[in-house]
């Protein structure tokens, strides 16, 4: 069978770990997809360290728009983050009908409604299990594993980088921006870390999250955001003498008036599961009305674990190649006709 063809637009930490982890498991990917799946062309700023990665297996251009025009790519993934230029290259791609496969929450939770909107005039996939949760299949878990529950909560903590700083001051006496820095090292930050720091990161995700989860259009500007960067290393004392921890939760859930949406530092009791979530380990637990609570857990932030999930993704595209538009998973779980606009 034909091999897809990808176009990888960024090489950095997703990036590289896409490529690793499509070169190291390709034999498994291959029998997993039906298909083998091979990037032919990539585009960085610095082409010359990403040769040193590729070798000459692809073509490396700083030219974004030669690799989303390239007639011989099936599939484009966006990794180079931001919004302007990332979502220039996401709509031609689309234009071009391609698919595409992204890991960008911060452009889909701001211009999400427009390129669901322009993927389904045209018949193609956006794909984005690896901007919610890194590597924990968070997406796939409500939109197919749920498919049969109306979905009453989901709360999380779905920001690894903020898990890792609340961490390291707790169990190693860090700073926080001693624990930041280790997290920027450790590739866990965001371009502009305060996304992470102040809560703005977790409430791109879980705007993404409410949508799959409630059939609404993507809402970011109604989420209230508040993050960890006023926390001190005695705040997290004070709560552990009083048998609490401090926790960046995520949380939206229906309610009498709407769909709540909210970011905020949490005290969670020791005890509980979500408490003992540590380092840059995500959790996102979902109550459905048939199946109760479930919780989902895994590493929320690195190279490998969110090359996993853009890998599936890659998995997934492949699989319904041939699938008839009509009939593919709709991008957050709903044809936009059935989406409703609950107030939040
Ligand atoms: P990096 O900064 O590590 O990588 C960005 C890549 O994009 C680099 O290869 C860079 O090229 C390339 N790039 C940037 N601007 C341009 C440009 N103008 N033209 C061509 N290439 C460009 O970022 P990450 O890999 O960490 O993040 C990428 C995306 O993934 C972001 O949207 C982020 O939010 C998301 N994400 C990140 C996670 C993580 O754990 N890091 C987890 C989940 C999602 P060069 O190498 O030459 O500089
Ligand atoms: N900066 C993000 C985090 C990356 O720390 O969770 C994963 O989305």
């Amino acid at each position: 069978m034909k091999a897809v063809k990808v176009g990888l637009l960024g090489l950095g930490v997703v990036g590289g770990g896409t490529w690793k982890v499509l070169t190291n498991n390709a034999d498994e990917i291959q029998r997993r997809a039906g298909r083998r799946i091979e990037v032919v062309g990539v585009a960085v700023r610095d082409v010359q360290k990403a040769q040193g990665l590729v070798g000459d297996s692809a073509y490396v251009t700083q030219d974004g728009m030669r690799v989303v025009r390239d007639p011989d790519i099936d599939v484009v993934v966006e990794v180079i983050g931001g919004e302007t230029l990332a979502r220039e290259w996401i709509m031609e791609a689309i234009a071009q009908g391609k698919h595409v496969v992204t890991a960008n929450k911060a452009l889909l939770a701001r211009h999400g409604n427009e390129i669901f909107a322009a993927a389904e005039a045209k018949g193609v996939t956006v794909a984005f299990e690896a901007a919610v949760a890194g590597g924990i299949p968070a997406i796939k878990a409500i939109r197919e594993g749920l498919a049969a529950n109306q979905i009453q909560w989901v709360a999380g903590i779905i920001n690894g980088t903020s898990n890792f700083i609340l961490s390291e001051m707790r169990s190693r006496g860090q700073s926080f921006h001693e624990a930041l820095a280790e997290a920027q090292l450790l590739g866990y930050a965001e371009a502009d870390p305060t996304f992470d720091v102040e809560g703005v990161d977790a409430a791109h995700k879980l705007t993404l999250l409410a949508s799959i989860a409630f059939g609404i259009p993507v809402q970011f500007n109604k989420t209230h955001t508040e993050g960890i960067s006023h926390l001190a290393r005695e705040d997290i004392a004070h709560a552990e003498r009083l048998g609490y921890r401090i926790k960046l939760l995520a949380i939206t859930r229906r309610s009498e008036r709407g769909i709540e949406l909210r970011v905020h530092p949490t005290l969670i009791p020791t005890e509980r599961l979500l408490a003992n979530v540590e380092g840059a380990m995500n959790a996102v637990l979902v109550s459905g009305d048939a199946v109760g609570p479930t919780l989902y857990y895994g590493q929320g932030a690195g190279e490998l674990p969110t090359a996993s999930a853009v890998v599936a993704d890659l998995v997934d595209v492949a699989r319904a190649f041939d699938v008839d538009p009509a009939h593919r998973v709709p991008h957050l779980g709903f044809q936009p006709e059935s989406m409703v606009d609950i107030p939040i």
